[in-house]
This record gives C-alpha cells, structure tokens and sequence, in this order.
C-alpha cells in the first residue's frame, strides 16, 4: 500500500484508511508496518555542505528536534490528509498548538475578534499573553454573522473561534462567518477539538487555520499531551521557524508522536461510538423532561 493510497485507481482512499496508512510505506523501513520511533535530537550530514544547504534551507532534511522529525513528519502528513488541509505542524499541547500560531500572526497593534465562549486557558493566553505585548483582543458573539461584521476594525487582522465551544458547546456556523472573513481579507482560526476531523474540516468550510488539542479525541487514551495546527503550507512554514522554533518551543516528543499515531487509526471507530452513546444518553435524559425532548425535536436534535 503505497504513500498516495490510490491502489493504481485515481480514487483517495477513505478517512479511516487514511488514519493508518498516509504517508507510509512498510517497505522503505524493512517492512515494519509500525513506522519506527525516531528519538533522536540531533542529525548527521554526510558533507558539511550538505549541513550547510539544510541551514539555508536550499536542500531539505533533518537538522534538530524542534524542527522536526522523520516521526512528527508522518504524524503531520496524516494529520493534514485528515483535515483536508494542506499542512499540519504538531506541537506538544493543544496550547502549543495555539501560542506558536497566535505569536506568528500577530504583531503589536493588531486586533484579533474573538467569540464570547473560549477555552480558560485559551483565554488567559489572549489577555494576559498578547495583551501584555500590545495585541487588542476583543470578543464578540460569532453566533451572529451580521454583528460580528460590523465589530470588524481598521486593525482588525484575523479571527478566532471554537466550535463547539468549551465548554458551553455555543456552535459557530463556520461557513456563515468565514464567508465575511475570506471577503474582507482577515485569517480565521478554529478550534475543532470537540469533533476532531472526522466529524467536521473546517477548512473545507472556508476556515485558514484549524487548531486541536490532540490530547482528547484525536489520542482517545489519555496518556499524552499533543496539539496540532492545519491550514496553508507556507504561513505553517512560517509558524513553525518563527512560532514554534524560536518562540514557544512546544515541540512534541517522538514518543508521543508515536502514541498519537497509534491513537488516530482508531478515530474513526471511537467518534462513531461517541456520537451514538450520546445520542442514547440525550434520549434518555429526554425522557425525564418533557420539555427539554420538545425544544431538542424542535431544534431536529432528537
Ligand atoms: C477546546 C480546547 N482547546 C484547547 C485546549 C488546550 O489543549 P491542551 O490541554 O492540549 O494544551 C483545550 C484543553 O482542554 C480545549 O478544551
């Protein structure tokens, strides 16, 4: 099973096929079908010249852990294929996934729209963060496309929004309001971390950026700390040089990229049983309040 996954027909393969096959291939590492654990700090170059060029970024290849790994690589790969996007950068939590983004987009001065529900820690970041260096950050009700247009400024540089929120679960519709974005020229960012991209690709809808803490669904075992950020490649390029490299250095361990790895494959398997179990727990609280089973069918919930 090849790299493109095309199977010799000009078809993409599915997303849980996706989940545990993009971007490796068993036979380039002596036909281990789990790809191999790369810990490594630090690369060897053949000539110093080859050295040399990697720093200058004319020729690619490994230099140091906080740029990369042939591990966080794949990791990334897959990730990207999932989200339909095309590139991701890991990072060692859902905030490093956040900080390295924001700090990369945003210069003193700037303003950035947030909507009125974000997680704590995103929201002390924001204040307490990019506010202490000169960023206006400003909230205001994403559930309103036309009053979130007219809060639009002359320093008003991106937007940020989760949807579903945490931890009021407040849903943003992505289309509605990146359509205001993409046509008054401003970024947007959205924490998918609720639906993972299996259940929703925000980018599709019009998004530029899609963060997740990893941490939840995508691991699904509790047992590692992993953010992701998804959306063009040469603004990721940027985020992960100047972001990520120099300014956060939340950089994720080869060990938790291969946790992470292993988690995605069964995504797909988990959602699917999240959203039913759900379903079944809102019928049955349904049924001991009349009214909230009448407001859930009048809203086609239930
Ligand atoms: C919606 C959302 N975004 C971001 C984060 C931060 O992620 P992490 O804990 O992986 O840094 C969280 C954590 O709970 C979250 O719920």
């Amino acid at each position: 099973m090849g790299n493109n996954l095309n199977m010799g027909i000009n078809v993409e393969a599915g997303f849980a096929t996706r989940a545990i096959h993009k971007g490796y291939e068993p036979l380039d590492s002596n036909g281990a079908v789990c790809p191999p654990v790369y810990l490594s700090s630090t690369y060897a170059f053949p000539t110093a010249q080859t050295g040399g060029a990697r720093f200058e970024g004319t020729e690619q290849g490994f230099i140091y852990g906080r740029l990369g790994s042939p591990t966080t690589q794949l990791l990334e790969t897959r990730l990207a294929s999932l989200e339909g996007a095309e590139a991701s950068l890991v990072t060692a939590s859902g905030m490093g996934a956040i900080t390295s983004l924001l700090w990369t987009l945003l210069s003193p001065g700037d303003e950035i729209l947030v909507d009125e529900t974000v997680y704590g820690c995103t929201f002390s970041f924001l204040h307490h963060g990019l506010g202490k260096f000169g960023v206006k950050v400003r909230h205001v009700d994403m559930m309103c496309p036309p009053c979130f247009e007219k809060m639009i400024g002359p320093n008003t540089k991106g937007i940020y929004f989760e949807t579903p929120a945490n931890p009021n679960m407040r849903v943003v519709d992505i289309e509605a309001i990146t359509s205001i974005t993409n046509r008054r020229g401003l970024w947007s960012v959205v924490d998918g971390t609720y639906t993972t991209p299996y259940l929703q690709r925000p980018i599709e809808l019009g998004a530029t950026f899609v963060v997740h803490s990893a941490t939840k669904y995508l691991s699904g075992h509790g047992d590692l700390l992993a953010g992701v950020v998804s959306g063009p490649k040469e603004q990721l390029d940027e985020v992960r040089m100047c972001g990520l490299k120099d300014m956060t250095g939340a950089v994720l361990s080869g060990f938790d990229a291969h946790l992470l790895l292993r988690g995605i494959k069964t995504l797909e398997l988990r959602m699917d049983r999240h959203c039913s179990s759900a379903l079944r727990i809102a019928r049955t609280l349904a049924k001991h309040s009349p009214g909230l089973l009448s407001r859930a069918r009048r809203k086609s919930i239930l």
